[in-house]
């Protein structure tokens, strides 16, 4: 007899993109739309939260209608709804956890609360199955932190950025060279044409620990291009970002490979928004080939960025486990995994 196939409607809406996907068995994508709101947020330089909000109310109900009907499927086929609770802005994720519960009420599904940073590893859950214990550099625009998975669904902080986050020191940096937010795609295509001739700081990266630092990095940058404009000193922007960029690759890098010494994994995935990186990929996969036990399982490029396959695949395992929501459930913005024991 075939085995009855699990159908999960996700949501997610933490930041500036509406989606609702259909997922099959946590692993084939049946619909992911992704409304993005990117163009109304970039006369800002920048998410403005009220904005956001908006948006999410106008679009969600087409998404859902979309995402049943591009996945051709009911209501009445799905076993659950997982959403993004946290973290995130409070008015965006209130738009998704809204949304979802109605959906969860009026068709008697059960709600499956789902972390949006467990959402960007399981991105990777597209590429291959995760296999444990697992390691996972998750790198976006709110987050930069190293995560160790001793189990499924089980998620440990093992070091996070004490101030930027690494995506955000991209949007930061991009804005004083003119680029539109968001920059990180755009510092990227200018780096691979220039060279580190600037030698900027690469914080924290001798210490004893799993944590980053990008403030400073952030403000040697703006320092030296504020100090050029003074003295009408033109400075070559392909430089300028190959040399930041080489600074957050290299900090990015060496935590990593003190982190794989420290906690032997079968798997290590990388993931979120600057997971799209060139720069990030090409160097972790050079580093990675020298740990032989260790695949490399990096998110599709597709899915780095915020939507809801990833969350209809973190949910997916979360619903095996047994996690239930009920309808009081409420946005959490500062929504944190726990730090490791040690
Ligand atoms: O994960 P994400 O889509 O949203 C958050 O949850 O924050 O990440 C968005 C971030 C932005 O800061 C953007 O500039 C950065 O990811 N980003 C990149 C690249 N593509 C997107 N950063 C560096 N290189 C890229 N190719
Ligand atoms: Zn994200």
């Amino acid at each position: 007899m075939e085995e009855k196939r699990n159908l999960i409607l996700s949501f997610e809406s933490s930041c500036d993109e509406t989606s609702v996907a259909v997922i099959e068995n946590g692993c084939k994508i049946l619909s992911n739309i992704v409304a993005t709101q990117i163009k109304s947020h970039q006369r800002f330089g920048g998410v403005v939260p009220e904005v956001a909000s908006r948006h999410h109310i106008e679009v969600i109900t087409v998404c859902i209608k979309d995402a049943l009907a591009e996945a051709n499927v009911t209501y009445d086929d799905l076993d659950a709804v997982a959403v993004t609770y946290g973290p995130g802005l409070v008015g965006s994720l209130l738009i998704g956890v809204t949304a979802a519960k109605a959906v969860a009420f009026a068709h008697n599904l059960p709600l499956v609360p789902v972390n949006h940073m467990a959402g960007h590893i399981y991105a990777a859950r597209y590429v291959s199955e995760i296999k444990f214990p697992a390691l996972a550099l998750l790198v976006s625009g709110g987050h930069t932190e190293l995560v160790y998975m001793p189990k499924e669904n089980e998620f440990k902080i093992i070091g996070e950025t004490r101030d930027d986050a690494a995506g955000e020191a991209f949007d930061k940096v991009g804005r004083v060279l003119g680029i539109k937010y968001p920059a990180g795609k755009e510092i990227d295509e200018l780096a691979h044409q220039g060279q580190d001739t600037f030698h900027f700081p690469r914080a924290m990266e001798n210490e004893d620990n799993f944590d980053f630092s990008f403030s400073g990095l952030k403000s040697a940058f703006i320092n030296v291009v504020h100090h050029a404009d003074q003295v009408g000193e033109v400075l070559d922007k392909k430089d300028l970002a190959a040399s930041f960029e080489a600074s957050v690759v290299d900090v990015l890098a060496e935590k990593t490979l003190k982190a794989l010494e420290k906690y032997p994994v079968k798997q290590f995935i990388l993931a979120g928004g600057v997971a799209a990186n060139k720069a990030l990929r090409d160097r972790l996969d050079c580093e990675l080939s020298k740990f032989e036990n260790v695949e490399f399982i990096k998110a599709p490029l597709k899915l780095c960025g915020d939507n809801a396959a990833m969350i209809g695949a973190a949910g997916f395992v979360a619903y095996k486990h047994g996690e239930r929501a009920n309808l009081d459930l409420n946005a959490n913005p500062s929504l944190e995994f726990e730090w490791i024991d040690e």
